[in-house]
């Protein structure tokens, strides 16, 4: 078999969990490059293994750049914390729940290492049957994910009209990325989690400080998001995860651009930043877990 068709031979195995973001109708395989609904909206897969669920591509803030850096930065201890937490979650709860197969999908999986270390993790420390499924609105993200992790299904796809049907995923993650809970609740599964990972106010204070001095936003507060999360799921959980991470000069100027609170700033502060001499950067993430609200017949 080919690359390509050892890549999408996994897609093959998944077709039914598929629907039609245009229509909401099942969809097929059609031979080797492409998947279709019976409306015949029409979805291509690429040599690399992953489907583009979007008939347009939007454009968006998130170049290649910067998950060329995120990717880099994620290879460095500077998520390990998250990671470990949350496979230990996933592994808790899937040992205890014995599903036959774990399907979990990371949405807004950006170039895919978060999804990769997770499921990872969960490989090489038990026996759990686990499936990884991560959706991206961009394109550049999901070929660095397809390119770099080829066990895991990688979908170009919109959040606001996830591609599978109801009730599917055990686990569904969101990290650091921006949400839709009314399509988060259709498609988790009434015995599933969801974990959402929200920036604390000390999360890279050290950019928030240059970037943001005498603005509004030198200081931020997760709260709303929280609050809006709880509102939509049951929380079981929620881990304030706050350590220093230190930095070599290389991986500082990837940390300025893989985040979003760059996006701004000024050619003059970019300088400032990068000649600050900072060697330490805070982490402060929350990391909230939830469940479904199962209403009752
Ligand atoms: C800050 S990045 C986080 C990416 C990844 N979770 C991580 O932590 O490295 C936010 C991600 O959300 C994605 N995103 C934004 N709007 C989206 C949408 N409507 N549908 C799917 N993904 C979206 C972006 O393309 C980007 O990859």
């Amino acid at each position: 078999m080919a690359g390509s068709e050892i890549k999408n031979s996994k897609i093959r195995e998944i077709i039914n969990i598929f629907k039609c973001p245009i229509c909401g109708e099942n969809m097929n395989m059609s031979g080797d490059k492409s998947i279709l609904c019976i409306n015949k909206h029409n979805y291509d897969l690429s040599k690399r293994g992953y489907v583009n669920l979007l008939l347009r591509s939007f454009k968006t803030d998130y170049s290649k750049d910067m998950f060329t850096s995120r990717n880099i930065i994620s290879k460095t201890c500077f998520f390990k914390p998250m990671i470990e937490f949350i496979s230990n979650i996933i592994i808790d709860m899937a040992q205890d729940k014995k599903f036959n197969l774990l399907k979990v999908l990371d949405v807004g999986s950006g170039e895919g290492s978060h999804l990769a270390q997770i499921i990872n993790t969960i490989n090489e420390r038990t026996s759990i049957n686990v499936l990884g499924v991560g959706i991206d609105i961009s394109k550049d993200g999901i070929q660095i994910a397809s390119k770099n992790h080829p066990g895991i299904i990688w979908c170009v796809a919109d959040l606001t009209r996830i591609p599978f049907i109801d009730k599917q995923f055990h686990v569904v993650l969101s990290i650091l990325s921006p949400a839709n809970n009314s399509e988060f609740n259709r498609i988790i599964n009434d015995n599933g989690i969801i974990i959402k990972v929200v920036p604390g106010s000390g999360y890279l204070e050290e950019l928030r400080r240059i970037f943001f001095d005498k603005t509004n936003k030198l200081t931020y507060s997760n709260e709303n998001i929280i609050k809006h999360f709880g509102s939509n799921f049951n929380i079981i959980d929620i881990r304030r995860l706050f350590y220093k991470v230190r930095v070599s000069e290389d991986n500082f100027k990837h940390l300025i651009k893989m985040t979003p609170l760059s996006w701004g700033a000024t050619s003059d502060q970019i300088y400032h930043a990068l000649n600050s001499g900072i060697n330490h950067v805070t982490v402060d993430l929350f990391v909230i877990t939830g469940k479904v609200h199962v209403k009752k017949p």
